[in-house]
């Protein structure tokens, strides 16, 4: 792990393309922010910090991108790593890609089964959630009729996968309802025991819900379904690097999540942790040889692939634990308070994320009741140039909002006062 005087210099080599004059004031002004000490809140305050890592992007400005939820842009460091491989992977692939970088891969799973809390032998590294749930999706054996629960909110892709097995082979996913907001947790492990029948075989859930941001108790939940004998698939694709925590945490035999989100780490990287002793019964996506039965790799057997993207996670590893997840979490709740809370006061404004600590942080969905989401996201884009993610429901509407750690106070108060206007006099006519 870097410490926070490691991180802040890699964020002064990462801010290269400023002048020079510029380069030494950000260089001391990081040398100064490198001896800063306080509790995440402090921190979470303290805008000569946030400051230093908003320079470590190279993000458009003439925009208000609060869809970080989709895809983060990675920091400058980041970009400069991945392109730095790829230049010497092109240098004579089958040499430099193959036998010189595909080896490193190794360090950075072993940087990534840290972050988790497991053993680098149980972490693969994937193209994103979406392959790392599909490994578990299509890898256990089912037979017609089995039962698998998930809930109306799971990713939608994941749905058509479970989908695809029911026309396939005859499977049944039984999708259960959990409220929004869920603030009572033994709620939800109520409602997916209640689903639960002597067929069902699996149960598959989020972590965060990407529609709310809602955390879920996936501990409780993993700990009940085990009193079943029933394995829980967790999709954390929102979750991990997002805010603090561990498998210890959890429990889970099976976590999936995205890297490109937020960890920060170039398009197109995931994570799948599959639990040591249960590598063996999970068939890979793609074959791999009887050999690699019981080795994590195997579900890394792709065919050729760029070794760059997945090297370049290590800066991205680096980058969030040299800013440490406790601070960026209390950040990202800094700045979704800043907005929720001005706009939660208003008549036709509906929250439908929690707010409590600890069920949510730094993704969140509002609604202004009687607007449209999709042409309240046009409107806020014409005219404010802002980005956030229309979202529509039969159980909520609403703009998801997604700041990063790279907005500033200012592009969030544009975003609350160009809402704040909307919820009072409506949409513009066109
Ligand atoms: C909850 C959830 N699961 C899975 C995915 C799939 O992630 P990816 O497209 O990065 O593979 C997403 C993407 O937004 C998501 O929000």
């Amino acid at each position: 792990m870097l410490n926070r005087r490691d991180f802040v210099s890699a964020l002064g080599s990462g801010a290269a393309f400023l002048g020079a004059g510029g380069r030494d004031h950000l260089r001391e002004l990081l040398d100064e922010l490198g001896r800063f000490t306080g509790t995440p809140e402090e921190i979470a305050r303290d805008e000569r910090y946030w400051f230093a890592v908003q320079q470590a992007f190279t993000v458009d400005r003439s925009l208000i991108n609060l869809n970080n939820g989709g895809v983060s842009p990675a920091p400058a460091i980041v970009q400069d790593a991945m392109k730095r491989h790829l230049d010497f992977s092109n240098q004579a692939p089958v040499y430099t890609m193959w036998r010189v970088l595909e080896p490193q891969r190794e360090t950075v799973r072993g940087a990534l089964a840290r972050m988790f809390g497991c053993d680098a032998e149980e972490v693969a590294m994937t193209r994103g959630a979406s392959e790392s749930l599909q490994i578990c999706q299509s890898g256990f054996d089912l037979r017609r009729g089995d039962e698998v629960i998930t809930t109306t909110q799971d990713y939608p892709r994941m749905i058509t996968t479970w989908q695809q097995r029911e026309r396939r082979e005859g499977i049944v996913l039984k999708q259960i309802q959990i409220p929004v907001p869920a603030e009572d947790p033994r709620e939800v492990v109520r409602r997916f025991e209640a689903a639960i029948t002597p067929r069902t075989r699996l149960i598959h859930m989020c972590h965060m819900i990407n529609l709310t941001g809602q955390i879920l108790p996936v501990r409780d939940v993993v700990r009940m379904a085990r009193r079943h004998g029933i394995p829980v698939i967790v999709d954390g694709a929102h979750a991990f690097a997002h805010f603090p925590f561990t498998h210890a945490d959890l429990e889970c035999d099976y976590y999936s999540s995205s890297l490109h989100k937020w960890l920060y780490a170039p398009h197109g990287t995931g994570l799948l942790y599959v639990r040591r002793e249960l590598i063996q019964a999970l068939w890979p996506l793609q074959a791999a040889a009887e050999s690699m039965d019981a080795n994590i790799r195997k579900f890394e057997e792709i065919g050729t692939h760029p070794a760059a993207n997945y090297l370049a996670v290590a800066e991205a590893a680096a980058f969030t634990n040299g800013i440490g997840l406790a601070n960026k979490a209390a950040r990202l709740i800094h700045l979704r308070d800043r907005w929720a809370n001005a706009l939660r006061r208003l008549d036709r404004v509906r929250l439908h994320t929690s707010l409590r600590p600890g069920l949510s942080c730094g993704l969140a969905l509002v609604q202004i009741e009687g607007i449209d989401p999709g042409k309240l996201y046009e409107h806020l884009w014409a005219r404010h140039r802002i980005i956030t993610t229309p979202i529509k429901t039969p159980e909520m509407e609403g703009v998801r909002v997604t700041p990063n750690v790279y907005t500033t106070l200012d592009e969030i108060d544009v975003f609350t006062r160009a809402m704040e206007r909307v919820a009072r006099e409506g949409l513009p006519a066109a």
